[in-house]
């Protein structure tokens, strides 16, 4: 009787096929830096001097709890008002791109588009819970200064409504299969993700403000 082959190891032949597991459904976390510290130094100072003459943004962040300064509500032309975050939206215009061509989204002939983008800082201790970003493709966030110690973003799988009796992962688990991950992001990183993805910014223990500029593209 003719001997069998040896199993390749992890494949063994079912009808014909050799065993695979597949992963399907991604969810794309993009990141980068801008490595320009005058541009960041630039953008640490608009974003404190916005703070400071923004006085109805200040206003709509005490009156809605939010632990520190943002511009989401109150000011919707920043990259029109300062040639510093024009400059930033000319860079983040390329990663938006990017990301889209990377994440294969047909967009035809057109391409992502800014439709907003706000200024956050958050004082020592302060957060922002979990919540997605509508009427929206792709969001993001440039990190502008991440002092030691400043809060993760926590990035939720977008599926975790539906794991009715799913067990949690293993301790073992790679970062692809964990059903939350803490992205670390430092002053110049840029992330970006579709918009339908639940994240939150989990309060730091830095001592100081940590300062952002977060966008949505459309
Ligand atoms: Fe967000």
């Amino acid at each position: 009787m003719k001997k069998q082959p040896a199993l390749e190891q992890g494949r063994r032949p079912c009808f014909g096929v050799f065993m695979a597991i597949k992963t399907l459904f991604v969810t794309r976390l993009y990141q980068d830096a801008i490595d320009d510290p005058a541009l960041v130094t630039e953008l640490e100072r608009s974003c404190r001097a916005l703070a400071q003459d923004d006085k109805a943004g200040r206003a709509w962040s005490k009156a809605n709890g939010y632990p520190g300064y943002t511009s989401y509500a109150s000011l919707n032309d920043l990259p029109m008002r300062d040639p510093v975050i024009a400059e930033l939206k000319r860079i983040l215009d390329r990663h938006a791109q990017r990301f889209a061509t990377e994440s294969f989204l047909d967009l035809g002939r057109r391409k992502p588009k800014l439709d907003s983008l706000w200024v956050n800082i958050l004082k020592p201790g302060g957060g922002h819970s979990g919540h997605l970003h509508p009427h929206s493709m792709i969001s993001g966030t440039f990190y502008v200064c991440v002092p030691p110690g400043a809060g993760t973003l926590k990035l939720e799988d977008p599926r975790l409504p539906m794991m009715m009796a799913a067990p949690g992962r293993t301790a073992d688990a790679p970062e692809d299969s964990r059903p939350f991950v803490y992205a670390e992001p430092a002053t110049g990183t840029i992330l970006l993700w579709e918009s339908w993805l639940r994240h939150e910014v989990m309060a730091g223990a830095a001592k100081s403000e940590r300062i952002s500029i977060s966008f949505n593209y459309s």
